[in-house]
């Protein structure tokens, strides 16, 4: 994804209203395109976020190389990566922004970081005509379930929901992959 504006290429110092309760001091992350130096640290969060199938670090690394421009990481105050969204328009449906993977490190949670990544990379590809978004979840995943039907609801937008791979398909006692689709986007 292009590089983010103005506002989020500098760490700002803020205060930030967590949920209505706690008013404190945080340094905004910045969010911006990976590089292929980032790929450890991206394996290293899939690898720890609990939910994930974690996949190669040689994937990671591709993934930095070939799919930046849809891809976003998000940097702490000491340039730390904090989370990650992996995607790509999907090659037969360019209207459409896969989310591959999503993660936020542990300290990082619940401050609105994922929400923001998604805003931020979906933002950068509506101009070139991305009007959908979809993602698969585990019926099990309630954070992430919550992430994309928080994403549909700030759009106005409509979300649909249905198998795409199943137990079957995906052995090893896998849930299956319920996809999420949301749009049209205005
Ligand atoms: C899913 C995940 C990326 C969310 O990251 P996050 O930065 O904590 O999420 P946000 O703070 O942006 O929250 C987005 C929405 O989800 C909600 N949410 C976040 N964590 C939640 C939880 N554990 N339970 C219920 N709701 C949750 C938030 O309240 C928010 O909803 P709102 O807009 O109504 O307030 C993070 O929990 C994670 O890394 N999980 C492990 C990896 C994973 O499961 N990835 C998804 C599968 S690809």
């Amino acid at each position: 994804m292009p590089p983010g504006d103005a506002s989020e290429s500098a760490h700002t110092r803020q205060t930030t209203q967590v949920r209505g309760k706690q008013a404190f001091e945080a340094v905004e992350p910045t969010f911006d395109s990976p590089r292929i130096s980032d790929g450890p640290a991206m394996w290293d969060i899939a690898a720890n976020a609990g939910a994930l199938d974690v996949n190669s670090r040689y994937a990671y690394l591709l993934w930095c190389r070939d799919f930046a421009d849809t891809t976003v990481v998000a940097r702490d105050a000491d340039d730390r990566l904090a989370g990650f969204l992996t995607g790509y328009r999907r090659p037969q449906a360019p209207d459409t922004f896969f989310t591959w993977q999503v993660a936020v490190g542990d300290g990082h949670r619940r401050r609105g970081l994922a929400r923001r990544m998604l805003d931020h990379v979906v933002g950068a590809l509506r101009p070139q005509g991305v009007r959908f978004v979809e993602a698969t979840v585990t019926p099990d995943n309630k954070a992430s379930i919550r992430l994309f039907e928080s994403f549909a609801e700030a759009n106005d937008a409509t979300m649909r929901v249905d198998v795409l791979f199943s137990e079957r398909e995906l052995g090893s006692g896998h849930e299956p992959e319920l996809l999420h689709r949301i749009g049209p986007l205005d």
